[in-house]
């Protein structure tokens, strides 16, 4: 999977995105056309992953620009995509970028620029994981252990979840690129199965992973069968707090239980330097319906928070930091 899942189409005007709803059993371009185009695949997760959902943001106000660039068309476009997902800050962040360039310019001016600004976000996160693969890379030949090494990771930050590379997965392709192989524990993921999703581009890349059901994470963390455990982040608190996928707080607990590192790589569009704790950061219910629990009653919570004192460092693109060095790369 060299491509990335979110680019700007041939004829300029339309984005194609990988359905990863359909994914791992078909890889099928959907081609985004409209700002609710745009809307409806964050809301309905054919994209996902907080990168790429600030990527595919960001293109939306291109798309809507194309029909309505004046200030309150761009004003309706923003808030129609800033209430596809509360949690990951990145579409926010990258919204508000774009209204900052497009806002001064007269409307005449600003689908260029807006095209020119949605594939700088999405260049530049492509620049920046890669970034965050070669200090991750540090990480890992400092790292005593197994040989291939054991790293464990839950939900998809990889290639899917970005515009190129991923975040927890890009140290892991630097790695294999370097010749240090990895094995890689990757948790399903219930309800929506992004686990599936990790298990299949490392099956792309050639890195050896194996499944495990959500809850099997303790047991492996216990028998010593993990040297380092590495998640992405839909939002970080200025005090290092993580918000991640649901799961990952279980993860981080048992890791420190068991003297295992617990790494978080994220760009820094994904530090909310405003939110000053994991308390104040919403965390998105989904439809209790993705349970499959019929008329129990069931709720459904898509992301925890994961305290900053479990996190032994955070993985950013400009060096790894503790969570309570982060304030420096503000
Ligand atoms: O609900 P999703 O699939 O959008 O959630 C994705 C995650 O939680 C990822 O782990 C996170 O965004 C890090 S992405 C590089």
């Amino acid at each position: 999977m060299g491509e990335s899942p979110a680019t700007l189409a041939e004829d300029g005007r339309s984005v194609l995105v990988l359905d990863q709803t359909l994914l791992p059993d078909q890889v099928r371009l959907h081609r985004l056309t409209t700002l609710e185009d745009a809307a409806e695949a964050i809301r309905t997760m054919r994209v996902r992953g907080a990168p790429l959902i600030g990527a595919t943001a960001a293109y939306g106000i291109a798309l809507a620009a194309l029909a309505d660039a004046s200030d309150r068309g761009l004003e309706h476009a923003a808030s129609t995509l800033g209430a596809t997902r509360p949690t990951a800050v990145n579409l926010h962040w990258a919204l508000e970028r774009m209204l900052r360039t497009l806002h001064p310019l007269p409307p005449t001016d600003r689908v260029d620029h807006a095209w020119h600004e949605a594939r700088a976000i999405a260049r530049e996160d492509g620049i920046a994981n890669a970034r965050i693969g070669q200090f991750g890379l540090s990480l890992l030949q400092a790292l005593e252990g197994h040989r291939p090494l054991q790293i464990m990771t839950h939900c998809n930050a990889g290639r899917l979840a970005t515009v190129a590379h991923g975040t927890a997965l890009a140290p892991i392709y630097a790695a294999h690129a370097a010749g240090l192989e990895s094995h890689v524990w990757v948790s399903e993921t219930r309800p929506r199965n992004q686990g599936l999703l990790t298990a299949w581009e490392l099956g792309q890349a050639g890195i050896g992973h194996t499944l495990i059901t959500d809850n099997a994470a303790g047991l492996l963390l216990m028998r010593g069968d993990v040297d380092a455990v590495i998640v992405g982040a839909d939002r970080i608190a200025a005090n290092g707090d993580v918000a991640n996928k649901v799961g990952t707080y279980l993860k981080a607990l048992a890791a420190s239980a068991h003297g295992v590192p617990f790494y978080v790589a994220a760009p820094l569009s994904t530090v909310d330097f405003f939110c000053p704790s994991g308390s104040a950061i919403p965390v998105e219910e989904r439809n209790a319906a993705e349970l499959g629990a019929g008329n129990t009653p069931a709720a459904n919570p898509a992301f925890d928070i994961t305290p900053a004192h479990l996190v032994t460092a955070i993985i950013t693109e400009r060096g790894v930091v503790t969570p309570a060095e982060l304030e420096r790369l503000r």
